[in-house]
């Protein structure tokens, strides 16, 4: 009996060693691989929360006109170039795929760029590509086949800090002008270097609604040039620009070629010398060099958002101008806009209209780093529309800037221009007289309010500046 007992004691003990330790490594491996996970998921949230990577076209508490969700189609199957690309870059930042990667993200400032080009050059060497590539217009080949070179060399650097005569000033300056131009254009520079672009420290005027102290502020202001080409040009002007940035310090000249689609690259090599060797200015100006600016208000418009953004916390995502909902890319062959559906499909982003628009200097610090992770794309505004929504900010409309210009009658009423913040295509001489003519009628129209959207002027809305 008890030997019976005692074998089947062995046989028990035989059967359940292998089955408790089964369950002790079952159990191991389970704490371990949740232990794993649980670090990897917190590695990756915390990346989701850095400026480097965001779900596509999310908006995190927009409250604008309703925009698509994703703005390009990213469709696998998609062979539009530029969509291509950017889903191979995507696939390269995207730290839920590469969680190697991930603590790393944030100092990896020239790894960026390096991806760019890894992608750029994986997605051409195939030959689905590349036959795209091949039926491509003629001026987008040409884009394509440089898009992924942004290092051009400055040529001309504008004066001291900033550009143009900076002098000991007693607080770092409100605007700095930005201002797109090419080099035939002496007469636009010289009517804005003596109207709205003028530096030093400028005085602000009352806007109808803002507090009774305006005060004033300092102005800095630098021209962007890439190069053009004697050939091109049908003479050698260039030892003209050479003088011109000797005289007024404000030129800032890349060696890139100055064509439309290359406008972009003023984008993104503005911001990064806005980040390194411009930092002080509070906002930027950029624009055209045929847009009339109304200098005066503008200064008190944006000491007035300071102040408002101050007591909420952040300008980081402040950007205000003429803001185009959702657009599409123009398809018409003929028009300097085209952009074929082999080039890109789907909708642009939402973004502010590239004649005239500002934002905060800590924005233009965003953008910056953002825009290496992001393809070029040849029409600019669009672009930085692109970047916007990669920081997962979006552009503020404001109906005073006009981009598109006044309605005839709306212009003809007394004191239109001290309504408004901006209006484009103005020729230089329109710029002198309707900068002496807003000075002389200040007085008669200091109580005149910001532009308001006509659909929204009821009795009771306070003027936007308010
Ligand atoms: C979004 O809105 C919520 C509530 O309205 C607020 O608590 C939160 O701070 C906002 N987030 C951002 C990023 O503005
Ligand atoms: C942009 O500039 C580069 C450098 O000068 C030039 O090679 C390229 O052709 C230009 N791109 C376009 C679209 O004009
Ligand atoms: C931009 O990136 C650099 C280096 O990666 C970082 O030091 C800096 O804080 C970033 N700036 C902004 C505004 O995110
Ligand atoms: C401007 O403000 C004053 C007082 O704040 C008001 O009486 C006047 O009607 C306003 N003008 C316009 C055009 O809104």
């Amino acid at each position: 009996m008890a030997r019976r007992c005692c074998r089947l004691k062995n046989i028990l003990i035989c059967m359940c060693t292998p089955c408790c330790f089964l369950t002790f490594l079952y159990i191991y491996a389970a704490l371990t691989i949740s232990l794993q996970m649980n670090s990897m998921l917190s590695k990756v949230s915390s990346n989701l929360a850095s400026p480097h990577f965001k779900a596509l076209g999310s908006f995190r508490n927009y409250t604008g006109p309703s925009v698509p969700k994703t703005f390009w189609e990213n469709h696998q199957e998609s062979d539009a170039l530029w969509n291509q690309l950017q889903r191979s870059v995507d696939h390269l930042f995207n730290p839920l795929l590469h969680p190697e990667k991930s603590n790393t993200l944030l100092e990896r400032s020239s790894l960026d760029e390096s991806l760019l080009h890894q992608s750029y050059n994986k997605v051409t060497a195939m030959d689905r590509v590349r036959d795209t590539f091949e039926k491509l217009p003629k001026q987008i080949r040409e884009f394509a086949r440089y898009m992924q070179r942004r290092d051009y060399p400055v040529l001309l650097h504008p004066d001291g800090e900033c550009g143009a005569q900076s002098k000991q000033e007693k607080e770092p300056p409100l605007i700095l002008f930005a201002i797109k131009s090419t080099v035939l254009n002496f007469k636009n520079r010289h009517a804005i270097r003596q109207t709205w672009g003028r530096i030093g420290w400028v005085e602000g005027w009352r806007i109808n609604g803002s507090d009774g102290e305006v005060g004033g502020a300092y102005i800095r202001r630098v021209f962007l040039f890439g190069k053009e080409t004697p050939e091109e040009l049908g003479m050698d002007v260039s030892h003209l620009l050479r003088a011109e940035s000797k005289r007024h310090g404000d030129i800032l000249q890349w060696d890139f070629q100055d064509t439309f689609f290359n406008l972009t690259l003023k984008d993104v090599l503005f911001w990064s010398w806005f980040s390194h060797r411009c930092t002080q200015p509070l906002f930027v100006f950029k624009g055209d060099d045929d847009v009339f600016v109304n200098t005066p208000k503008l200064i008190t418009f944006l000491k007035h958002q300071l102040k408002q953004h101050q007591t909420r916390g952040t300008m980081d995502e402040f950007m205000v101008g003429d803001v185009i909902g959702s657009a599409t890319p123009n398809r018409v062959k003929r028009s300097k806009y085209f952009i074929p559906e082999g080039f890109y499909r789907g909708r642009y982003p939402v973004y502010a209209g590239g004649g005239g628009v500002v934002y905060s200097g800590g924005l233009a610090r965003r953008l910056h780093n953002i825009s290496k992770t992001i393809h070029l794309f040849p029409i600019d505004d669009v672009y930085v529309g692109m970047c916007m929504i990669r920081l997962n900010a979006h552009p503020v409309h404001h109906p005073a800037f006009l981009t598109f210009d006044f309605t005839e009658k709306e212009e003809a009423e007394p004191c239109s221009y001290h309504s408004i913040l901006l209006v484009h295509k103005r020729s230089p001489r329109e710029v002198v007289e309707l900068w002496a003519d807003i000075r002389s009628t200040r007085e008669q129209c200091q109580d005149v309010p910001l532009r308001a959207d006509k659909k929204k002027t009821l009795k009771t809305t306070p003027p936007p500046s308010a």
